[in-house]
């Protein structure tokens, strides 16, 4: 079985968040079972073009938008592990300092940048005549694929087969433009209705995914529940309860590769499950990162994360202060809004021997923090899967969790379940009951027997991608079988 699948960050080329984790350690992981698996994405200016080098994919593709054309090229390189990776090429797109947009907002002309691609890939594999079974596409930057092949292309003798998946990493973000982009995806104002792609008078690109791929996906049991609800649904619960038969939660794995205690080169000691030592190094080494000295008894609690309201920042915000009172070190790695960037800054700056800020995108200190804290922190108001979680939990660094999507499908509470416990957990978006979690996990670093019990489970969790993979390739099936192959 062939499967192109398309993303608009993928690692190992660009990344702002999970979505770029999951689509690179997929693609390497269906290789690995035998299903060939390749994938597209735009050629941003950050993909490193020393370290891939690239070289043209067929000539050169002309895509229509609106009443003009745009002229496209993709070039290829190899992704690793048996992947080839496709880079759609338009400079004046994707040459760009970031891929979305500023601190500031988002760029102006994403829907037509998007667009772009999406088509670029259509008239790519047309002209090439490349045929995949299944074009799996993830988040609203991708989803007009899945529409395109069952509108404009649907005769088109290399697309005509072809099945779709469509895997919603992330509900808060759909793609919402206002109605006069329509006519730039070359799609016709009749598909413009609650059915189609309109949401309260404006186009939503999610919906485009939604409604016309063959399956639909999550990246958790859980999350594909929330999101058929009010409250998680982001408006679109109804459309993703009407086609509930056709959607799956499959569990994000981790890419052992690259977040691995025995072989991270990135972190100050390596250790594993059977020999935790090294875990005392980098527990030094992250402190001393953050500008502390000397030996520290208090259990240290880190955080990594796009900083938005997702994240669960006004929680912290709430009990920042309460915290800075614990017997805690509190390190925070993060990126994203001014606001949220704002009020960490003053916390860190207000109470300097408890707290500690970095705000900055950077890997090495990400890795730093799981595997040198002895806590992790994540309230999140909703999280589809979560996977700074997960890497908590394979480094031996004990999750703090709110019960939402992804994080209530990997975290055991350790109170409810001593036998079976690996971190705490916490059900309500509410400031109490994350200071509760918060002096639970404080109380039970202070039992030392206790904690490395949960510390053990933990690391004994298996997070591989394998099983997830297998069930992807269960889900092509399906999607095969609706488009009667
Ligand atoms: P999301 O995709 O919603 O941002 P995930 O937990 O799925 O959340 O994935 C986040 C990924 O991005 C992880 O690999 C994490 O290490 C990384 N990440 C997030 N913020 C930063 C940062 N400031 N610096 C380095 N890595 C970060
Ligand atoms: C999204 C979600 C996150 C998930 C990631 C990868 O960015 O916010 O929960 O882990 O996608 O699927």
């Amino acid at each position: 079985m062939k499967v192109l699948i398309a993303s608009s960050e993928i690692v190992p080329f660009a990344k702002t968040g999970g979505l770029a984790d999951v689509t690179g350690a997929l693609s390497k992981a269906l290789r690995r079972i035998g299903v060939e698996a390749d994938c597209v994405l735009p050629l941003y200016r950050s993909v490193d073009r020393g370290r891939f080098p690239m070289q043209p994919a067929g000539t050169p593709v002309r895509v229509p938008l609106g009443h003009r054309e745009e002229a496209g090229a993709v070039e290829e390189t190899d992704a690793g592990g048996g992947v080839r990776a496709f880079l759609v090429r338009n400079d004046r797109y994707f040459d760009r300092e970031f891929l979305y947009g500023t601190r500031d907002g988002d760029y102006a002309d994403n829907c037509e940048r998007f667009t772009f691609f999406c088509r670029a890939v259509m008239e790519w594999l047309v002209r090439t005549g490349r045929k995949y079974d299944i074009l799996h596409c993830n988040d609203w930057q991708t989803a007009l694929i899945p529409a395109y092949t069952k509108t404009l292309y649907s005769r088109e003798e290399a697309i005509r087969s072809a099945a779709t998946v469509f895997t919603i990493h992330n509900l808060g973000y759909q793609g919402l433009f206002w109605n006069h982009d329509l006519p730039l995806t070359g799609l016709g104002w009749e598909l413009f209705t609650p059915q189609g792609l309109e949401f309260y008078g404006k186009l939503n690109l999610m919906k485009a995914g939604l409604v016309f791929a063959d399956i639909l996906s999550t990246v958790s049991p859980t999350y594909s529940r929330e999101i058929q609800t009010p409250e998680y649904g982001h408006g679109l619960e109804g459309v993703l309860y009407e086609r509930r038969e056709d959607l799956y939660g499959i569990i994000n794995g981790i890419d052992d590769d690259e977040w691995n205690p025995s072989t991270d080169r990135l972190i100050a000691a390596p250790f594993s499950r059977e020999d935790r030592s090294g875990k005392e190094a980098c527990r030094a080494d992250l402190l001393a990162e953050f500008g502390w000295r000397g030996p520290v008894a208090e259990p240290v609690i880190g955080m990594v994360g796009r900083l938005t309201a997702q994240k669960g920042l006004d929680l912290l915000s709430e009990i920042g202060e309460w915290l800075a009172r614990q017997p805690v070190r509190v390190v925070l790695l993060g990126f994203g809004e001014r606001a949220y960037e704002e009020s960490m800054a003053i916390l860190g700056a207000k109470y300097p021997d408890r707290i500690s800020v970095r705000l900055a995108y950077d890997e090495r200190i990400a890795h730093k923090i799981e595997a040198g804290a002895d806590i992790f922190l994540m309230p999140s108001r909703y999280e589809p899967c979560g996977l700074n979680q997960i890497y908590s939990l394979k480094y031996g660094t004990v999750p703090i969790v709110r019960r939402t999507g992804g994080l209530a499908d990997t975290v055991i509470d350790a109170d409810e379940d001593p036998q079976r416990g690996t971190g705490f957990v916490f059900a309500g978006y509410d400031a109490g009951e994350l200071s509760d979690a918060v002096s639970r996990a404080i109380a039970a670093y202070a039992d030392r027997a206790r904690w490395n019990g949960i510390v053990r489970r933990a690391m004994e969790m298996d997070f591989s991608w394998a099983p997830s993979a297998r069930e992807y390739a269960a889900l092509y099936e399906k999607a095969l079988r609706k488009r009667g192959r």
